[in-house]
């Protein structure tokens, strides 16, 4: 469980579903006054039976405490129910806990700021399980002020973290941590659908696949230190020696199920580095 300073603010909850009802429970395991709201109110009936207390409407809601966390699906929900508030919300602070885009969160900030409240934005790299243990990460971007005053109480939720002022950061973290994970995930996809399209027993390819990507673990400190320090030592192999794999890959993978993984735009990448007398340089210097 997460040790936190004990405070005691009231907090409101908008939207009780899966993560919703796990942030509102750790708040009032914690001794918060609990606020909370959802379109299907029944949904609440466990908080409110657990100390909740139940809005009338988004508006009551939203008006009842300091902190607003808007635990919604998506940014369309959160769209129509900031549509509900047509009132002044100086003094507040509105945090949206959901899956987006960097324009959602951007638009969201606007809206919000424009009715006096201060926003912060949330990526959440957790399950509902996982909220209120260490496990849990929770990033946040946005009014800097708002997040250090608030910070004890998303303290309770998982390890926070301020990503940056603009309100689109922790939408642009939480997805590229996603994407990391597609990726690895999708490749690893491809790569054992390639094989057993070849009759190679899958099996017996698992532990060096698994290997493989124990490689890319390794070295993630390493490339991004490359990256900060902008020089791209060939490392395993160099561009002009990666082009030479990466046609060789293009063509295993012609008419595979999940595509060629972008490897296509790679090879033009690397192909301009190389015209461009940079074939000498690593990987990394394709982002660089
Ligand atoms: N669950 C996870 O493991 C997880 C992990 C990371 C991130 N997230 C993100 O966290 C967010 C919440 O996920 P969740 O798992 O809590 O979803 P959920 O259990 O489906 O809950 C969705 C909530 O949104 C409300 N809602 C949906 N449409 C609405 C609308 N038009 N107006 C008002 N309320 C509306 C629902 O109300 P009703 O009860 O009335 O339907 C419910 O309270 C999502 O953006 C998700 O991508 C979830």
């Amino acid at each position: 469980m997460v040790e936190v300073t004990r405070s005691a603010a009231r907090v409101t909850v908008i939207g009780t579903g899966a993560i919703g009802g796990a942030v509102a429970r750790r708040l009032l395991a914690d001794g918060h006054e609990v606020v909370v709201w959802n379109r299907t109110a029944g949904r609440s009936a466990a908080l409110v039976a657990a100390g909740a207390r139940q809005a009338g409407s988004v508006r009551d809601a939203a008006l009842s405490s300091p902190l607003v966390l808007l635990t919604l699906k998506d940014y369309a929900a959160v769209g129509q129910c900031l549509a509900h508030l047509d009132i002044d919300l100086a003094g507040r602070t509105i945090i949206v806990l959901c899956t987006g885009t960097a324009d959602d969160a951007r638009l969201t900030a606007r809206r919000v700021t424009s009715l006096g409240a201060e926003y912060l934005d949330a990526g959440i790299q957790a399950s509902p399980e996982m909220i209120g243990t260490d496990a849990a990460t929770i990033v946040y971007s946005g009014s800097r002020p708002a997040y250090e005053r608030h910070r004890a109480t998303l303290r309770l939720l998982s390890t926070p973290r301020f990503v940056g002022e603009a309100p689109e950061a922790a939408a642009i973290w939480d997805l590229a941590l996603f994407g990391l994970w597609y990726d690895a995930q999708l490749g690893l996809l491809r790569a054992l659908d390639t094989v057993r399209g070849a009759g190679i027993d899958v099996a017996d390819f698992a532990h060096p696949a698994g290997a493989q990507l124990g490689h890319v673990v390794a070295a993630v400190s390493r490339t991004a230190a490359e990256m900060h320090d902008a020089s791209y030592p060939p490392g395993p192999a160099d561009l002009t020696e990666h082009l030479t794999v990466v046609r060789h890959l293009i063509e295993l993978r012609a008419g595979g199920r999940l595509g060629d993984g972008g490897l296509s735009a790679v090879a033009a990448r690397i192909e301009a580095l190389v015209t461009d007398g940079r074939g000498a340089e690593g990987l990394t210097a394709t982002i660089g």
